[in-house]
């Protein structure tokens, strides 16, 4: 009985695979996971089986209400009438392959790009929260460039080979638009952070790292005045 069995097995095998073949050399015949044969998402300029509000059956549609389309700018005035702000939004990383090049768009920024934002208790505060998540971890606490991947907290190196700066240090040398453009697309061995922190809350963050060098306001250390950030800068 048991040999019978056994030798039944091939036969079986040979049965299911020609079962599963359809008469239409067209159609997969029977699918063992329909969800991966048939994709459950809408095709391209193909016709949609639900129709729009207004009797549509285009499966080509507008995006679902408040996405936010990738390099988007706010349709807001104080952002587009503001070439300083606007400037946070357009200027580009352009993957530069040199140092040279590197040091060319870092220069730029530092010239075109302005702060923004006011200095308000809220945006500082909102800055320091923003920079306890995403910087401590390298930079440290109080920006002294002893975070826990640099330094282990019973002593002794930690696994990040690069040291970031002391704030203190650094930031009197860079201006801001310069400080804007290393937390927007990295520099060396830290990555950006263009694509986690919208541009206020990098001009937040920024904020929270001068306070933590010691630079008040809209200073900067590298000649940038006061002035130079525009007057009218609402806040955003
Ligand atoms: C993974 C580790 C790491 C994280 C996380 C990190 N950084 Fe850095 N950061 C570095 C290193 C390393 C340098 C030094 C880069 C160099 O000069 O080669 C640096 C340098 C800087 C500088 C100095 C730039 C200059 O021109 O010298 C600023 C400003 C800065 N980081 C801000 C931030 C902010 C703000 C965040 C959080 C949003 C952040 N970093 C997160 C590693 C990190």
């Amino acid at each position: 009985m048991r040999n019978q069995i056994i030798k039944l097995i091939p036969v079986l095998a040979v049965a299911l695979v020609l079962a599963s073949c359809g008469r239409d050399v067209k159609t997969p015949g029977r699918i063992y996971m329909p969800d991966m044969t048939y994709s459950n998402s809408y095709k391209a300029y193909v016709a949609s089986d639900v129709a729009t509000p207004e009797g549509n059956l285009m499966s080509a549609r507008y995006p679902a209400a408040k996405t936010i389309p990738y390099g988007y700018i706010p349709n807001d005035s104080a952002v587009r009438s503001n070439p300083a702000y606007l400037m946070s939004y357009v200027i580009k990383n352009h993957y530069t392959h040199s140092d040279a090049q590197w040091q060319a768009e870092f220069d730029r920024a530092g010239g075109e790009i302005k702060d923004p934002l006011p200095y308000t208790d809220d945006n500082k505060a909102e800055g320091k929260r923003l920079y306890d998540i995403n910087c401590t971890p390298c930079h440290g606490v109080k920006g002294e460039g002893n975070g826990q991947l640099i330094e282990l907290p019973g002593g002794g190196d930690g696994p990040y080979t690069s040291r970031p700066p002391n704030y203190k240090t650094r930031l009197p040398q860079v201006k801001d638009g310069n400080i804007f453009y290393v937390v927007s697309y990295g520099k060396n061995m830290m990555g950006g952070y263009g694509y986690q922190l919208s541009v206020k809350e990098r001009w937040q963050v920024i904020h929270y790292i001068k306070s933590l060098a010691g630079i008040e306001g809209d200073a900067t250390g590298a000649g940038a005045t006061a002035s130079a950030a525009p007057a009218d800068a609402k806040k955003k």
